[in-house]
């Protein structure tokens, strides 16, 4: 048992019930100073409870608390504060690290029980924008947060793939299209013709009436419609696929918004049942006034669906294929109201599963502070991006290291990397500035700093071929490398917040703090020195590579062992 669990542990069972092991876990803090030990509990809860000052609960616990593994346990003012024994604390630690390898810092909250995690999905005939590029890099990187913590995520990619959109670009195509210029490149010339209809639909009053007709016709699974539509469909999506290739990004059901097509009637007649729909200006609402929020619109007046129908009808399709235990949602906080709504539509239809749907919001991509648009002929290519960065990755490499082996594999990795890494170190919430230049330092914040030492750290044991990996071990009890030590015991309460607070950046931040501590070890530990700790210190090494490692995949980057 590692010493915060344990000092969790003997805690609670001096309180006698008032406190559980977990919740002693959670309230144990950092002491402010190091001089003050390795962990500290606060006692002013359990002064309430006793009745007693806290300063003298704190000097009880602290004479009860007593194990090998702390060195001393004192109390100061209201706080318990722990010595760990670091001797013998790291070299349990270490040990732990070396048997579990990857598996280290798995958690089993999740008891295999299934969360759908819907993100990415992008809409079709349009260019992937920079907000599904941060949809697509935070749920991939909590769908691994989540399988860490012993759940079944079930990744849906819900494509946009249907909507009164798709009878104007059938209108579109019709009038202006040509099959072998799209075929060249699609998504460009889907846009073309999409901008075209809007621009020419101004002076041309019977362009809206024809693409509603066209939607129509698609609706009822007319075949000429229904033909163009997978045509674009599936060149789309083709274009998309090259994106998450290169991400590294797969999915389990890329079930769009079609594939609800003929699933809506039953939704729709689920809310005539509970008498939920109500006619305003001709198109049939669920009102949701006592929350004081605008209504949801379920059909419009010419029998149309919506985004809301299709998405209601996801939700309860996904709860009988699933039986989730969660629903997440990682769309752009500008959808909130639409999945406030939703949430309470399901809510009324009397679906206690509502409350296991959960909207994970995220902010804007910015470039030099302001907002990068997709629109208006401002395409930012997604792809070019993605392949600038491995390209800018490529040359530094060349620059500073060009007898590597690997080169384009590495470059890609990086480059990829800095843009995963550059977007996951902030919260979600916020908006994320994009630089290719600050991205790729290897100093920083940034991806390529972890990655960069983490092969450094594969490489100090390349260079001592001594090391096997299973001599015995001794505790480390210097300073350098019990700071190395903390941080790897953390790991685990780490995953467990990042889950809670749907935040992968905390792993992120936790690498980032990580491999600062390690290259501070790196530089104040003669390492490689041959005395009787050689072995401690390599398998110290190796732990801090097998952690950072493992921290780089939940966010969904590479860990090269050489750059
Ligand atoms: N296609 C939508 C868009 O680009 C995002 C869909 C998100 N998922 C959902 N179930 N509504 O805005």
């Amino acid at each position: 048992m590692k010493g915060k669990q344990l000092f969790a542990k003997k805690i609670a069972e001096s309180t006698v019930g008032v406190l559980t092991e977990d919740e002693v876990l959670k309230r144990i803090e950092l002491p402010k100073y190091q001089e003050q030990g390795d962990l500290a509990f606060p006692c002013f809860e359990l002064a309430k409870v006793y009745k007693k000052n806290p300063a003298s609960i704190a000097t009880e616990l602290a004479t009860k608390t007593k194990s090998s593994y702390f060195s001393k346990v004192v109390s100061e003012g209201p706080y318990v504060n722990c010595f760990l024994n670091k001797k013998h604390v790291s070299k349990e630690v270490l040990a732990e690290i070396l048997t579990k390898k990857e598996a280290y810092g798995s958690l089993t909250i999740g008891q295999g029980e299934k969360v759908t995690i819907d993100f990415s999905s992008p809409n079709i005939a349009k260019p992937f924008s920079m907000g599904h590029l941060r949809s697509t890099v935070i749920g991939n990187a909590y769908a691994n947060i989540l399988e860490k913590c012993g759940y079944k995520a079930i990744r849906i990619n819900h494509l946009g793939d249907w909507g009164t959109q798709f009878g104007k670009l059938i209108t579109a195509y019709h009038r202006w299209g040509n099959e072998q210029i799209v075929r060249q490149d699609p998504i460009k010339e889907l846009l073309k013709l999409y901008v075209r209809f809007h621009e020419e639909a101004e002076v041309d009053s019977m362009l809206e009436v024809e693409g509603r007709l066209w939607f129509r016709k698609l609706e009822q699974g007319d075949k000429k419609a229904l033909e163009l539509w997978q045509w674009f469909r599936e060149v789309s999506l083709e274009e998309f696929k090259g994106i998450y290739k290169l991400l590294n990004v797969t999915f389990d059901s890329y079930n769009g918004e079609a594939f609800y097509n003929d699933k809506m009637e039953d939704t729709i007649q689920l809310l005539k049942g509970e008498r939920l729909l109500s006619t305003s200006q001709g198109a049939e609402v669920v009102t949701l006034e006592e929350h004081n929020l605008p209504p949801c619109l379920i059909q419009k007046s010419d029998g149309a669906t919506l985004y809301a129908t299709r998405d209601l009808t996801a939700a309860i399709y996904r709860h009988k294929k699933y039986q989730f235990a969660k629903s997440v949602y990682v769309v752009g906080q500008e959808q909130s109201l639409h999945f406030q709504q939703i949430f309470l539509v399901l809510r009324k239809l009397g679906f206690n599963w509502a409350s296991q749907l959960e909207h994970l919001p995220f902010g804007f991509i910015l470039q030099n502070g302001k907002k990068m648009s997709t629109r208006k002929g401002k395409v930012v290519l997604l792809e070019n991006v993605l392949r600038e960065a491995i390209a800018m990755a490529e040359k530094s490499i060349e620059e500073k290291n060009p007898t590597l082996q690997n080169k384009s594999k590495v470059a890609h990795d990086v480059g990829i990397g800095a843009i995963i890494f550059q977007d996951l170190k902030t919260e979600p919430q916020h908006s994320v500035e994009f630089s290719l230049e600050t991205m790729l330092r290897f100093e920083g914040a940034t991806g390529s700093y972890v990655q960069y030492t983490h092969a450094r750290a594969c490489s100090i044991l390349r260079k001592s071929n001594r090391y096997k990996g299973n001599e015995s071990l001794d505790g480390l009890a210097d300073e350098p490398s019990w700071s190395v030590v903390k941080k790897l015991m953390d790991f685990s309460s780490k995953v467990q917040e990042s889950y809670e607070q749907a935040k992968p950046s905390e792993i992120a931040t936790y690498l980032l703090s990580l491999c600062r501590e390690f290259n501070k070890y790196y530089a104040h530990c003669k390492i490689l020195h041959e005395d009787n700790k050689l072995a401690s210190r390599l398998a110290l090494v190796e732990c801090a590579a097998i952690v950072i490692k493992e921290g780089l995949r939940l966010l969904g980057m590479q860990a090269p062992s050489e750059m």
